[in-house]
């Protein structure tokens, strides 16, 4: 077995680290430097590149550079973001076949996963070359606000990149982890993670060895990138208003100002005022060469940038609300990721906060110094018995036949969970039934993120509503979703396909298949106000989730009075189904399929620092996977 490390696969750095000697130890590149571009490129003679060499030859390449793919993945091809996307980044953009986005850079056609992948690769060779060992393990670090699809997506790269995930984990808990262990600390912290792409914020309490996530929100789409957006466009605008020409249809040049824009963002981190210089931007009509000399002030640059602080602090507001805690029950503040050295926001959130922000962690370094903590100790080499609380960063429903989401899983609830719920058929015969999963915040769902779409097929004929289906819905302490079914009566498992969508619309729906909408509601069980003892433990085996298995116990008991028998995680399943899903679809008219009660959650105890396998299911509810949301551990 090689070594195990944590990686902080950043939009625009990425970032390794080791335990090495009982300290963490982050990873250097030949030239010193601890981080390397998240940059995919392939250059004139077709050499693929990846890291500060990719980055080096982008002005030159733009079109074949690929920067900042993490905002990409997990999308959808027709979602808002990655319309916006589209206006402002240089390389081609594809659809796949499942509304996924595909890059092209020069003949060759990527799945974001396969540059993600590449991306790992480079720190993983850089690792071995470091260690002198090979690294066949890692955790990822990902934002607490990525969905179930962008999770499994970067699972995936890991694993394409020959690496064994050990765990997904969200970088604002690897933050605290790298903030808090072996302190023995009982503090209330605060994470404000402003990175190159995501923002994140995160209320985690952390006692001594606990650390429990109490809330979590943001927003994937806000980081520098978006800051040097802004002072790139001001450069747009101020030299075609000297000049009369508008450079953003030239692409080098869009490539060398957003450069310059960043570089003037971080130098006026520290002055208040620098200058522009970018030589031989373009020629006028007559021939003459032009240059670009402006110069910015600090006072400029946050005037163009102020609302983009505003929204973190807007999610910080909304975040404490939902937590239900005041600033003043926070011990500490801790900001991470390079954007927030920014003096506007070290302000902002010192304001916000009515504390100065703590030094005690390296914003660049502390994400992966967590992962390579949490990697050691999953990889089973130490004993440390920390325990790790994470909650889910936004809803997961089903839809209603009004076309709002009816929600199974709340935000900010604790992980792992599950829920079961009854699905009947609704005609006579009746030899399947569709269920959509979606997740987001929106009380819509074609404004949430379709998750999949399951079909139910082999259902027994029967008369209408006599057979009823007992779907099981289970997310991890990764906040992965899994779904398995089973007939209620005879026991036997329901086979379930996930159906990929087509363009816009989702799946389609099959002539025989009905499919299952919440109409009159019964309420759903709500959160159980506990942590499940299978949260990740340091100490435990690697945080392996309950995953479900050809001879696998459904995850939920039949009758919640029944008291669940005490069995290990089960085995993966041989199959699972991809979700690489389909678009937001609008709600189908769907005859009259009924939906029965939501088994409430069972109770447990709180806080218990070792993993435990999660309760177990009726013994008779043996059940084969039907679907996964997300490929757990590939296959
Ligand atoms: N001194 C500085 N002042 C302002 N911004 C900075 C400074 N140093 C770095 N940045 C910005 O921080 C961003 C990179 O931060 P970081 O490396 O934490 O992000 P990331 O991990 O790549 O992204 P994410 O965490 O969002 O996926 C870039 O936009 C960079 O321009
Ligand atoms: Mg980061």
């Amino acid at each position: 077995m090689g070594r195990a490390i944590g990686i902080d696969l950043g939009t625009t750095n990425s970032c390794a680290a080791i335990m090495d000697g009982g300290k963490p130890r982050v990873i250097t590149y030949k030239g010193g430097e601890s981080t390397i571009p998240s940059v995919f490129a392939i250059d004139e003679g077709g050499r693929q590149l990846v890291g500060a060499e990719a980055k080096r030859q982008a002005q030159l390449n733009p079109v074949n550079t690929v920067m900042a793919s993490k905002r990409l993945i997990g999308r959808n091809f027709h979602s808002k973001t990655i319309d916006k996307v589209k206006q402002v980044f240089t390389y081609e953009m594809l659809e796949g076949d499942n509304n996924e986005v595909l890059i092209k850079v020069k003949d060759e056609v990527f799945t974001l996963e396969q540059i993600s992948a590449a991306i790992l690769t480079k720190i993983r060779d850089v690792a071995e070359e470091a260690l002198a060992d090979t690294v066949d393990q890692a955790v990822i670090t990902v934002p607490a606000y990525f969905n179930d699809r962008q999770r499994q997506a970067v699972r995936n790269a890991g694993r394409l990149a020959g690496l064994k995930v050990l765990r997904v984990l969200n970088e604002p808990t690897a933050a605290a982890l790298a903030y808090g262990l072996g302190k023995n600390l009982s503090q209330r912290i605060a994470v404000y993670d402003l990175g190159g792409g995501t923002f994140d914020i995160s209320i985690i309490d952390i006692k001594d060895r606990i650390f429990e996530v109490i809330a979590t929100g943001g927003d994937t789409f806000l980081g520098g990138v978006d800051f040097d957006d802004r002072l790139m466009k001001w450069v747009l605008e101020s030299f075609l208003e000297e000049h009369g020409i508008d450079l953003a249809w030239d692409r080098v040049a869009i490539q060398r100002i957003r450069d310059a824009a960043e570089s003037a963002k971080i130098e006026l981190s520290t002055l208040s005022s620098t200058r522009i210089h970018i030589p031989l931007i373009t020629r006028a009509d007559d021939g003459t060469p032009l240059d670009i000399e402006l110069d910015v002030t600090r006072a400029r640059l946050e005037e163009l940038t102020a609302d983009l602080v505003d929204r973190t602090i807007a999610t910080c507001q909304r975040i404490f609300g939902e937590a239900g805690t005041g600033r003043e029950q926070v011990d500490d503040v801790l900001l991470v990721g390079g954007q927030s050295r920014m003096p506007l926001v070290q302000r902002r959130v010192q304001d916000f906060m009515g504390r100065p922000p703590s030094k005690g962690v390296n914003p660049d370094e502390a994400v992966a110094i967590g992962a390579a903590i949490m990697a050691h100790s999953l990889a089973g080499t130490t004993n440390a018995d920390v325990t790790l609380l994470d909650v889910l960063p936004m809803p997961i429903g089903i839809n209603k036949t009004d076309g709002t989401m009816h929600v199974l899983f709340q935000k900010n609830q604790p992980l792992p969970d599950y829920k079961t719920r009854t699905l009947t058929t609704s005609k006579v015969n009746q030899r399947s039934i569709m269920l959509r999963i979606y997740q987001g915040e929106s009380r819509l769902v074609a404004e949430n993120e379709l998750l999949g779409t399951f079909v139910f097929s082999g259902i027994r004929p029967a008369a209408r509503g006599a057979v009823q289906i007992e779907v099981t819905f289970h997310i991890d302490s990764e906040g992965i979703l899994n779904l398995t079914a089973r007939d209620k009566e005879t026991g036997q498992t329901v086979e379930s396909t996930l159906k990929l969508g087509q363009q816009g619309g989702g799946a389609k729906r099959p002539d025989d298949v009905e499919e299952d909408k919440t109409q009159q509601m019964p309420p759903v069980a709500a959160p159980a106000p506990f942590h499940m003892p299978v949260a990740s433990s340091l100490a435990g085996p690697a945080v392996a989730p309950p995953a479900l298995g050809p001879m696998a116990p459904s995850l939920a008991p039949a009758d919640p009075a029944a008291p669940p028998a005490p069995v290990g995680p089960p085995p993966l399943a041989a199959t699972t189904p991809s979700l690489m899903g389909p678009a937001p679809a609008p709600a189908e008219s769907s005859g009259d399929a009924h939906t029965a009660a939501t088994a409430p959650a069972p109770a447990t105890d709180a806080l218990v620092p070792q993993r435990a396998p999660p309760p177990a299911p009726d013994p008779g509810l043996i059940g084969k996977v039907m679907g996964f949301f997300k490929r757990l551990f590939g296959g």
